[in-house]
């Protein structure tokens, strides 16, 4: 009995854990995520994602140059989060409670699409 409790929480995990990695490969639609982009972030993280946009200039922590080398190695799980939740002390604010998890995922895949993740970095 124990045993087979075991064997049916390892199966859960694996299939909980295949289903993750599939949402992770499958990430959202770009051309979406583009115009979302546009209308929420650029103004901070800037067209060409250097985090230059016109309201950069404004604030006491700069956007994150999604470009850059730190940002690039960075899993999608990692930029997720930060989407998701924000980044404490700093004026990215989550954004779970303005877009929907798909465009969350939609416009992760436009800034991969820019700026493709760099684990050599
Ligand atoms: C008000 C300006 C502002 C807006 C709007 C904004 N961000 Fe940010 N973003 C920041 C700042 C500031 C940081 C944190 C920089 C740091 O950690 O030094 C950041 C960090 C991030 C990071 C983490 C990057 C890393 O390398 O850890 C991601 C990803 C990100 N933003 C995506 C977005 C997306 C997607 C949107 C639109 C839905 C958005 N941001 C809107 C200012 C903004």
């Amino acid at each position: 009995m124990k045993k087979t409790i075991v064997i049916m929480t390892a199966l859960v995990a694996v299939f909980l854990g295949s289903a993750w990695v599939a949402a992770q490969g499958e990430r959202g639609n770009a051309r979406n995520g583009q115009a979302i982009y546009e209308q929420h972030c650029l103004r901070c993280h800037g067209l060409t994602l250097e985090g230059n946009g016109p309201d950069s200039r404004y604030l006491i922590v700069a956007p994150a140059n999604l470009q850059s080398r730190r940002s690039r190695a960075k899993t999608d799980w990692e930029l997720l989060v930060a989407i998701t939740h924000g980044v404490i002390f700093s004026p990215m604010h989550g954004w779970r409670d303005r877009l929907t998890d798909e465009q969350i995922l939609d416009v992760l895949s436009y800034i991969r699409m820019m700026a493709p993740f760099d684990a050599v970095s």
